[in-house]
C-alpha cells in the first residue's frame, strides 16, 4: 500500500509499504479519507518520541473490507474500564502504532464504528479526535447546561471549531478568542456569540467578562491558564486540553481558590464518550468545518498549513 511515514530527522516521505495484517479480532479498512491533528506534528517533530519510521495520523474513516460497512475510527487505545480517566495502558492512534495516512489500517473492531450517515468522507474522517475531544471537555467533564456561557480560546483551532458547534447545539451561550477579527466572524457564523481578539486587546479576560459571566472556560493554550482562571466567573470552570502556547504556567493560587474555581484536565474520549457524540452528531444539523483538503501524497503541505496557523477548521487528506 502507500502511505506517508515520519523518518529521523522530522523527514515525510510517500512511499510503498507492506499491507498491515490485521490480528485477532481486528479488522483491515480501506481508508477513504485521514484528518489531520496537532498532534501529527508532535509526532512528526519528536516531541512524541515514538519509534521510527511511522504512519501518523489518528483520524480516518473508510470501507471495512470484511464486511464492507462505512466506518468512522474511535481512535482511543486501551481506554479501560474506567469513566473519570484512562488506564495505564492508554494510547490514541498514530504513535506508537501506525495511524491513518495510509491506504490501509488493521483495528481492533471495537474501534470501528458507523460513519454518520449525513457526512462526506473527508467529514466523517475530519471530526473524531477533536470532536471527541470537545464533547468529553463540555459534557463529561464541565458539565455543561444548557443556558450557560462557555468562553473557547483560538477560535481557528479544529477542535474550537467542534467546541463551538456542539456547545451552541446543546444551547449554550458560546464566546471565542481568536488572533483573528475575520476568525470570530467565522465562529459566529458556526454559532458564537460573540468574540474577543486576543491579540490586539491588551486585557483580553477582561473584555471577555464583560461579555459574560462565562461559566466555562475551554482553554488548549496552555499558557493562557491565568488568563482563562481571570475570565471565568466564581464558581466556574476551566477546562484544559493542551499547550499550544506553552506548557508551563505560573498560577496565581488565591484568587482562584477564594473565588472557588474548577480546573480540570482532559484528554481524548472514552468509547462511552465517543458514542454520545454520534448521538449528538444524529440529532444535529451542522457538518464538521473543513479548512482544505489535499491527496494523501501532499500530507507535508497540509501539515506545513497547520505550523503557520493559517487554517480555520480541519484539515483533510483524501485517500483513493
Ligand atoms: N488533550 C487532548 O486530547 C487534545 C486533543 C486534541 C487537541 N489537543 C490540543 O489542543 C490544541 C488545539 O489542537 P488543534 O488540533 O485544534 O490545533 P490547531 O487546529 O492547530 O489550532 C491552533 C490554534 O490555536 C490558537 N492559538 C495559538 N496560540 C494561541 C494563544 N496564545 N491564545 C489563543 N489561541 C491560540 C490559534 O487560534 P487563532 O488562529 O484563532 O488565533 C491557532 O489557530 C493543541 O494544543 C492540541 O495539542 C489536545
Amino acid at each position: 500500500m502507500q502511505a506517508i511515514r515520519v523518518h529521523e530527522g522530522e523527514e515525510l516521505r510517500y512511499e510503498t509499504v507492506p499491507d498491515p495484517e490485521p490480528g485477532t479480532g481486528e479488522a483491515l479498512v480501506e481508508l477513504k479519507a485521514a484528518g489531520l491533528n496537532r498532534r501529527d506534528l508532535l509526532v512528526r517533530t519528536g516531541t512524541y518520541p515514538f519509534p521510527l519510521p511511522l504512519v501518523p495520523g489518528s483520524d480516518g474513516a473508510g470501507v471495512r473490507r470484511d464486511t464492507g460497512e462505512e466506518v468512522v475510527i474511535y481512535c482511543g487505545l486501551n481506554w479501560g474500564d474506567r469513566e473519570d480517566a484512562p488506564g495505564p495502558n492508554f494510547g490514541i492512534l498514530g504513535g506508537p502504532r501506525d495511524g491513518t495516512y495510509a491506504e490501509l489500517i488493521a483495528l481492533p473492531a471495537e474501534n470501528l464504528f458507523p460513519k454518520p450517515a449525513s457526512f462526506t468522507w473527508t467529514e466523517a474522517a475530519a471530526f473524531p479526535l477533536a470532536a471527541l475531544t470537545a464533547y468529553r471537555g463540555l459534557f463529561t467533564r464541565a458539565g455543561l447546561q444548557a443556558g450557560e456561557t462557555v468562553l473557547v480560546l483560538g477560535a481557528g483551532s479544529g477542535v474550537s471549531t467542534f467546541v463551538v458547534q456542539l456547545a451552541a447545539q446543546a444551547g449554550a451561550r458560546v464566546l471565542v478568542t481568536s488572533s483573528s477579527d475575520e476568525k470570530i466572524e467565522r465562529a459566529k457564523a458556526l454559532g458564537a456569540d460573540g468574540g474577543v481578539n486576543y491579540a490586539t486587546t491588551e486585557d483580553w479576560p477582561a473584555v471577555a467578562q464583560e461579555l459574560g459571566p462565562i461559566d466555562v472556560v475551554l482553554d488548549s493554550v496552555g499558557s493562557t491558564w491565568q488568563q482563562s482562571l481571570d475570565a471565568v466567573r466564581p464558581g466556574g470552570r476551566v477546562v484544559v486540553f493542551g499547550g499550544t502556547g506553552g506548557t508551563e504556567v505560573t498560577l496565581n493560587v488565591r484568587p482562584f481558590y477564594f473565588r472557588q474555581q474548577s480546573l480540570y484536565g482532559t484528554q481524548l474520549g472514552s468509547p462511552r464518550d465517543f458514542e454520545g457524540l454520534l448521538r449528538m452528531l444524529e440529532e444535529s444539523t451542522w457538518r464538521p468545518v473543513i479548512d482544505s483538503v489535499r491527496p494523501l501524497a501532499e500530507a507535508e503541505a497540509a501539515l506545513d498549513r497547520m505550523v503557520e496557523g493559517e487554517h480555520f477548521g480541519k484539515l483533510v487528506l483524501e485517500i483513493g
